[in-house]
């Protein structure tokens, strides 16, 4: 047997378990040119929720009963592909499948020199990736200027207020728990931190940024938005990476920002992290050698069991995480 996990029905708002269902299939052989992988862990990601609606967007959505999929980490464990052996690990973007087949040349062997396995969903990966190329391309941070981060305490928002640091800058971050303001805070060493719901949003901003905001990275929209713009320092850049207080809100409104972005002559860009893959290597090595430098540091909630991958999934909408949220599946057979 091979469990999978199909999405069944396309959720309004919020994606819950009638959403999704574990299945039973067969487990597949591999073609020449293929591998046989198992999977060790599996990434969940806010994106994935656009994925289960059926509209158009930068990447196609999930089909009705058929496996939802990702980014994982997988071993080997049959090859008919030359450049990857029975024992490899592997990364790659694989249906929620415990046993899937694919391309040998879809695949990319993971260096476990780099760094625990399990950075090349985050930290050396796409999360990582998407902080670099945001900040340092669209954000254009110089030293002595405010940063404000929104969902600080995640996967991208935790390695943007880290760079934010490393280039000179004042960091402001905005998350959804006081552990996560005290991680941003005391781990971090951001220069102010914002629970955004406990506090009022707009006047501790105005506290924390007494030389108004240069540089915002976008990772919620939202109400935490709307509480940014006025802050908007003349020629403020904003690289607008996400927008999850919105995901599970069908005709979502709010204030207007136009009038924000033409008194504060700001630049506005919204980005998807492959509009950067030509440039993957640059970005990989700045973050990995910020890694062995120790400069960046990186956390990591993981839930165990294939099962439990929908329930991960969930929490990122209710701010479950600190850092990438993970599930393990199964162990490397060698450690
Ligand atoms: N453009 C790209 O290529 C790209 C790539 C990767 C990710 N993204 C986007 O970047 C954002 C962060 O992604 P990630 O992978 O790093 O996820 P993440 O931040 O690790 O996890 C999501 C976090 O969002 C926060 N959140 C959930 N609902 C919220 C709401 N209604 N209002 C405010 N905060 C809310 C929660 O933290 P709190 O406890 O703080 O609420 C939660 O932990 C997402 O919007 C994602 O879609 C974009």
């Amino acid at each position: 047997m091979n469990k999978e996990i199909h999405l069944v029905k396309r959720p309004e708002g919020t994606p819950t378990d009638e959403h999704i269902q574990i299945v039973n299939g067969e487990k597949p052989s591999p073609a020449e040119g293929e591998v046989l992988v198992q999977l060790l862990y599996v990434s969940v990601d806010p994106y994935m929720r656009g994925r289960m609606n059926d509209t158009k967007s930068y990447i196609p959505p999930f089909a009705l009963n058929e496996p939802m999929a990702g980014g994982v980490v997988a071993e080997i464990v049959e090859s008919k592909y030359d450049g990857l052996n029975e024992g490899d690990i592997v990364t790659g973007m694989l249906p929620w499948k415990e046993f899937s087949t694919a391309q040998g040349d879809q695949l990319r062997k993971v260096d476990p020199a780099l760094g625990p396995i399990t950075y090349s969903l985050g930290i050396l990966g796409m999360p990582g990736l998407t902080a670099y190329f945001g900040l340092m391309d669209i954000g254009q941070p110089k030293e002595g200027e405010t940063i404000v981060v929104s969902g600080a305490a995640g996967a991208v928002g935790t390695v943007v207020a880290q760079i934010g640091k490393i280039v000179g800058c004042r960091v402001v971050g905005i998350a959804g728990t006081d552990d996560k303001i005290d991680y941003l805070k005391n781990t971090l060493q951001v220069d102010e931190a914002i629970n955004y719901k406990t506090e009022n949003v707009a006047d501790a901003l105005e506290k924390a940024c007494p030389d108004g905001v240069d540089v915002y990275f976008d990772n919620v929209g939202g109400d935490i938005s709307d509480a940014v713009y006025p802050l908007l320092n003349k020629f403020a850049r904003i690289a607008q990476c996400g927008a999850i207080a919105s995901y599970n809100v069908p005709n979502d409104q709010g204030p207007r920002m136009q009038m924000h972005l033409i008194k504060s002559s700001a630049l506005i860009k919204g980005f998807t992290v492959g509009d950067y893959q030509d440039r993957f290597q640059e970005g990989f090595q700045h973050l990995s050698k910020w890694v062995q430098e120790g400069k960046l540091t990186y956390e990591e909630t993981i839930q165990e069991g294939f099962e439990n991958i929908p329930n991960a999934f969930f929490g990122l909408f209710t701010g479950e995480n600190l850092g990438k949220q993970l599930v393990k599946v199964n162990e490397p057979s060698q450690k």
